[in-house]
């Protein structure tokens, strides 16, 4: 405790971010340190587990020394650590897992350990301080694409997910067909803007009508068949084109998923009829500015108020892990020392 204040110290390491927070009375930020790794990486056009594992070993020391003084306090002062255990790269997760356990061990500490997505979705608590469960969410990151109904601060119901890749997963394979290379969502996001979105018709993968679930298989391939075709017939993929089929990948994939999370909504309001309904938004695709743009508008048109975090706390940190695990200790959970790290920990 500090001034009155609970404080959680929170560890995120589940891939390519070292991250380490201090959060006051489970909202507000007192210190919030993102080590990343995009430029080791992108040699390698894409995370390699191994390397990044090592990488958070190296970063980890200095990253907890600058989170508590940052936050203007001393691991005396923390009343919970926080830590990721899934899902996400074993190696990564294990890293942030024994360093959180050693803090809490060595200082006598609870320790609650942290799905991962619910973190995602708790980063809209931080910067929208009246939001409270229930409300509709969208989760899209490079794991996950899921439309969900929170129901308490650490409980959500699935309403709709992939069958196949996640949508951030499509934004880097894309990217890397066409050459943009990794990290790809933020480089399709960048490059669309000069594109034209309706340059090239890929097929709007809808499923089954009144389904909520998601595929990007397909689409995938057939970016990978038009690049090709291209290639074949000696056409060279400039800059222009690049960010034709940046452009046009990306608006057929975000009219789905738009689509898709108000049909859920609408089904929701009317569960709920005269209530305003609140949709929220998580993970790193929810930092893409077309995909914001376009879910504001519908939002605003069928009177859905809409949060979404700054991009910063739509990317992995620390500080939505140390929201997520305040919220649970509230709710009474706490880990053992025996916490284990779970790679393919479930939503
Ligand atoms: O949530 P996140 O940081 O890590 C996971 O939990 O997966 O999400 C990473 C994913 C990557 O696929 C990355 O390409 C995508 O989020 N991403 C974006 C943008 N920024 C990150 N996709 C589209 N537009 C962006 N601006
Ligand atoms: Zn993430």
């Amino acid at each position: 405790m500090k001034d009155g204040k609970f404080l959680t110290l929170a560890f995120e390491s589940s891939c390519d971010e070292t991250s380490i927070a201090v959060i006051a009375d489970g909202r507000e930020i007192l210190s919030n340190v993102i080590s990343s790794q995009i430029d080791i990486h992108t040699k390698f056009g894409g995370v390699v587990p191994e390397i990044a594992s090592r990488h958070h070993l190296q970063n980890i020391d200095w990253v907890y020394a600058q989170a508590l003084e940052e936050a203007g306090v001393t691991i005396d002062d923390i009343d919970l650590v926080g830590v990721t255990y899934g899902p996400g790269l074993i190696g990564a997760l294990l890293v942030g897992v024994a360093y959180a356990k050693a803090v809490a061990w060595a200082k006598d500490i609870p320790l609650v350990g942290v799905n991962h997505m619910q973190g995602h979705i708790s980063a809209n608590y931080i910067e929208h301080k009246d939001l409270e469960p229930p409300f509709m969410g969208l989760v899209v990151s490079g794991g996950h694409t899921n439309i969900i109904k929170v129901t308490d601060y650490n409980k959500c119901d699935i309403i709709g997910q992939t069958l196949d890749d996640a949508i951030g997963e499509a934004y880097d394979k894309v990217a890397r067909v066409i050459g943009l290379g990794y990290p790809g969502g933020p480089k399709i996001d960048r490059v669309a803007k000069q594109g034209n979105p309706e340059a090239i018709e890929f097929k709007r993968v809808y499923m089954d009508k009144d389904s909520y679930d998601f595929s990007y298989s397909g689409i995938k391939t057939a970016v990978i068949n038009h690049v090709h075709q291209l290639k074949q017939s000696g056409t060279e993929i400039d800059e222009k084109l690049q960010a034709d089929i940046a452009a046009s990948f990306q608006q057929a994939v975000l009219d789905v998923v738009v689509d898709k999370t108000m049909m859920a909504c609408e089904k929701e309001k009317e569960n709920h009829p005269g209530e305003k309904l609140k949709l929220a938004m998580a993970g790193g695709v929810a930092s893409n500015s077309r995909l914001r743009e376009m879910l504001q508008a519908r939002c605003d048109q069928e009177g859905i108020e809409l949060v979404i975090p700054s991009p910063v706390l739509c990317t992995d940190n620390g500080a939505m892990i140390g929201c997520a695990a305040y919220y649970l200790y509230k709710a009474g959970v706490s880990s053992d020392l025996d916490l284990d790290a779970n790679s393919k920990l479930e939503f």
